[in-house]
């Protein structure tokens, strides 16, 4: 939808709308440059801190994909002031703390409204070398694709406002939605690479295929290395499939050659809109064992070499068994 917002010609805009990348990136002076990104998203699950706690490591995930450093935040917040009690926003404010603070920054303002759906996200701003900028649209063919959390986010919180879920998926679900990218993003930043984004609406294949089409590349993916939490299967075989989750995968069709063996769960999954997933990291071949290795010691909760990207101008995907 931001296609339609009309340009700005400024030499200082080192990353804007056009290749729609994570965050915008604005430079200051030759070494510094203020990255900024906002987000926002309606509850995930039930318990108020812990949605606190998502919302916040899904809006600083921007921040992280361009490999950047957050500096502070902004709290974003719509809430039905007289039908929920203040306490539910306490806790849900409370958690967003909680996670900005763990990622090194403050929150210090912020505004709400009045708003019948709750929501909450922040603003972020963070500081990048211009010179080190992780964008999705410079991966080269040859590299690599490294993916750092496990698929299926989407469909499990469809299952969780479904009650079709046990409390330990919800608990296991929750702790990897909390999971900051940082991490990830640090050890990325350690080893190089040439392209990274994070893997969140758009689902896996959707984002690779910005990458993919940003970067006049194409990408193979084999199913079997991608990390998919096993509750996941059982779910999308009864039917349990959120609506982003499905307009990820029609508008798909054509951007990705699927092997004649991927039944349409494994595609659905791999479309599966994510919320705050993990990063997905186009990295030069002979520097893949040491990110690997560095994600390993950061505890990223997946550490999964996935494909690599190939030559297609067209950018599409092919997706093998
Ligand atoms: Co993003
Ligand atoms: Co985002």
């Amino acid at each position: 939808m931001l296609g339609r917002l009309p340009q700005f010609n400024d030499p200082r805009i080192l990353v804007g709308a056009e290749t729609s990348d994570d965050a915008a990136v604005y430079q200051l002076d030759s070494g510094q440059a203020i990255v900024q990104t906002v987000d926002y998203i309606t509850p995930v699950v039930d318990d108020p801190y812990s949605c606190g706690l998502i919302a916040a490591a899904n809006s600083l995930s921007d921040i992280y994909a361009m490999g950047a450093t957050p500096l502070f935040a902004l709290n974003i917040v719509g809430f039905p002031v007289g039908s929920l009690p203040l306490s539910i926003l306490g806790e849900i404010l409370r958690g967003g703390a909680d996670k900005v603070r763990e990622a090194g920054a403050p929150i210090i303002g912020g505004h709400s409204i009045d708003d019948p759906e709750p929501k909450y996200g922040l603003v972020v701003t963070g500081l990048i070398d211009p010179a080190k900028i992780f964008k999705n649209s410079t991966a080269l063919i040859g590299d690599d694709l490294v993916l750092t959390k496990p698929l299926g986010l989407g469909i499990i919180t469809t299952a969780i406002k479904r009650s079709k879920v046990t409390e330990s998926t919800i608990d296991m679900a929750v702790a990897l939605m909390a999971t900051l990218n940082k991490g990830a993003s640090e050890a990325m930043v350690a080893v190089g690479a040439h392209a990274c984004t994070d893997v969140t609406g758009f689902g896996l294949l959707g984002h690779l295929h910005e990458m993919t089409a940003g970067s006049k590349v194409g990408a193979r993916v084999s199913l079997s290395k991608v990390p998919i939490i096993p509750e996941t299967w059982d779910l999308v075989r009864n039917g349990i499939c959120p609506g982003g989750t499905k307009r990820n995968f029609e508008s798909l069709q054509g951007a990705v050659v699927w092997d004649p063996e991927i039944h349409t769960e494994a595609q659905l999954i791999l479309c599966d809109a994510q919320t705050s997933g993990g990063l997905l990291i186009a990295v030069p071949k002979d520097r893949t064992t040491a990110l690997m290795q560095r994600l390993r010691e950061h505890k990223t909760p997946a550490v999964a070499l996935i494909g690599e990207i190939i030559e297609d101008p067209n950018g599409r995907i092919r997706v093998e068994p």
